[in-house]
């Protein structure tokens, strides 16, 4: 890659700005003073140091959003607030959220412009597990939790696929419970729980594959994933 189109994708300044830089000898590829902007770099294994600093060249970004209610999983929105306006305008290119969560849906969501990872963690062959925590009213028999269990009609040509259901608290008509599915169909979750006999008050998706929703994070906030975080995905 051309050494100032290098620099302009690390934001160190408009193109212009970075062949400035570039002709007055700021900039140092593998110990030596570069100043042609069209200086052709290896960005894997060059060290190229500006201001004192080594520049590392990260080719996606991978956020992890507390997503709030009242915001839509979009890049883009005519009406409400989305996803993405939650980010600084200059997060990165491309970005985009990895699978939906309705408007009124809380919870975790992956942003990045990794393409081949979003199609990885979505392809429905993957079974990647979705975690939700959900407050619902109404009654859920354990006849209906079994058959959440084991694949339950909403409606659609098939049943569901297994899910995984733990009930966290149970009061007359209330109930708290984590459910974990492994698709992703239209509004699945508040349509099982119905299927189930109950209805979704609230809902919260709490983990995603290897990635759970940092307690830490406030709503609407994010951060970027470790490194840790990335490999563990990567490797599902
Ligand atoms: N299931 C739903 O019903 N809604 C969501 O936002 C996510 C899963």
């Amino acid at each position: 890659m051309r050494l100032d189109k290098y620099l302009t994708e690390l934001q160190i300044g408009t193109r212009s700005q970075v062949k400035q830089i570039i002709r007055k000898g700021s900039v140092f590829v593998n110990g030596e003073p570069v100043k042609k902007p069209e200086y052709s770099v290896d960005e894997a294994n060059d060290t190229i140091i500006y201001n004192g600093k080594v520049l590392s060249y990260q080719k996606y970004q991978y956020f992890m959003l507390y997503k709030p209610a009242g915001v839509v999983t979009a890049t883009k929105d005519n009406f409400d607030k989305t996803v993405l306006d939650l980010l600084p305008s200059d997060a990165g290119k491309g970005l985009f959220p990895v699978g939906r969560l309705d408007k009124d849906t809380e919870g975790l969501l992956l942003i990045t412009n990794d393409g081949e990872l979003a199609h990885r963690l979505l392809a429905p062959k993957k079974h990647v597990e979705k975690t939700y925590y959900t407050e619902c009213s109404g009654t859920i028999s354990r006849e209906a939790v079994a058959r959440l269990e084991q694949g339950i009609d909403i409606g659609d040509d098939t049943p569901t696929k297994p899910a995984k259901v733990k009930i966290l608290s149970q009061m007359t008509d209330m109930y708290t419970l984590e459910l974990t599915i492994t698709e992703g169909r239209f509004h699945q979750v508040k349509r099982m729980i119905a299927a189930a006999g109950g209805q979704v008050t609230y809902l919260k998706r709490i983990a995603m594959g290897t990635l759970t929703l940092d307690s830490t994070l406030e709503k609407g906030s994010y951060r970027v994933l470790t490194e840790q975080e990335l490999v563990e995905l990567k490797q599902l």
